[in-house]
């Protein structure tokens, strides 16, 4: 078959129809590969294993849902994208900036996320702190939740790292990272075809 034939089939198709499809997976993998090293890699690195701030996209760690088809929505209106209407949106307050708690609180929830992942004793008064403002989205035990794009505290996976005074400034000014939307610059079947190969590179769900 033509390649065109193939792009035409992958535009048409839905993420996991196209997984189905051996022959036609298996190209769609392959330009894929093509796609990331030419728009992705400098920020996800080349072996998509990421950098501060950008997410290693080869762990099964997600902040915004790891099926094909998420991984799809994600990459074709990216995160916090100021010119898609379809973009990943929610943000994390900034609790000292925005005066929501103040400097001890905030050392306190700091000592408390760090003991999640056994880096810091038990803090109670952080502990507390945490039950209201922060399990709503990180979840009751910092277990992370993809509706809000919210990772994992629990893991000692960082995505900013996680040494105390890291830990500290996010809590305190808030990151709000900015992943660019693709819809405006790669075709449908190029987004179909780097998401399945985001898919497959070990920890798609
Ligand atoms: C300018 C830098 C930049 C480029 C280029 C870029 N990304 Fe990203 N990407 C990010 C950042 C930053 C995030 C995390 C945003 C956040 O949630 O805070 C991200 C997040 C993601 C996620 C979500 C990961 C998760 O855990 O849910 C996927 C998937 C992704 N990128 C794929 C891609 C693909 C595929 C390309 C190329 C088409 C690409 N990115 C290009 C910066 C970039
Ligand atoms: C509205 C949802 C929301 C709330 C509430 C929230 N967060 Fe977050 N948090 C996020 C998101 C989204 C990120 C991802 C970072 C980014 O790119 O902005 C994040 C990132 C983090 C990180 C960085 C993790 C890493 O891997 O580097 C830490 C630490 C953190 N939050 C702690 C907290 C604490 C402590 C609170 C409560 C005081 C809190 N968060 C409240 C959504 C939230």
């Amino acid at each position: 078959m033509s390649q065109k034939v193939h792009t035409d089939r992958i535009a048409a198709l839905e993420m996991a129809q196209i997984a189905a499809d051996q022959d036609l997976a298996q190209f769609a993998r392959a330009g894929g590969a093509a796609v990331f090293h030419n728009y992705c890699s400098q920020c996800h690195g080349a072996g998509a294993t990421g950098a501060k701030g950008y997410p290693n996209l080869q762990d099964d760690d997600w902040l915004w849902g790891g099926t094909a088809e998420d991984i799809r929505q994600t990459i074709a209106h990216g995160i916090r994208f100021a010119d898609d209407e379809d973009t990943r949106l929610s943000e994390m307050p900034a609790f000292g900036r925005d005066e929501i708690l103040g400097r001890g609180e905030i050392a306190a929830v700091a000592d408390h996320v760090l003991s999640l992942s056994g880096q810091a004793g038990a803090n109670e008064a952080g502990r507390a702190i945490f039950a209201d403002n922060c399990a709503a989205c990180h979840g009751e035990n910092g277990e992370g939740t993809q509706e809000p794009g919210a990772p994992n505290l629990a893991d000692a996976i960082w995505f900013y790292d996680g040494d105390r005074d890291t830990v500290i400034a996010t809590i305190t000014n808030s990151r709000a990272g900015v992943m660019p939307a693709w819809a405006h610059r790669l075709s449908e079947a190029q987004i179909k075809q780097v998401a399945l190969f985001v898919h497959d590179l070990g920890g798609g769900e």
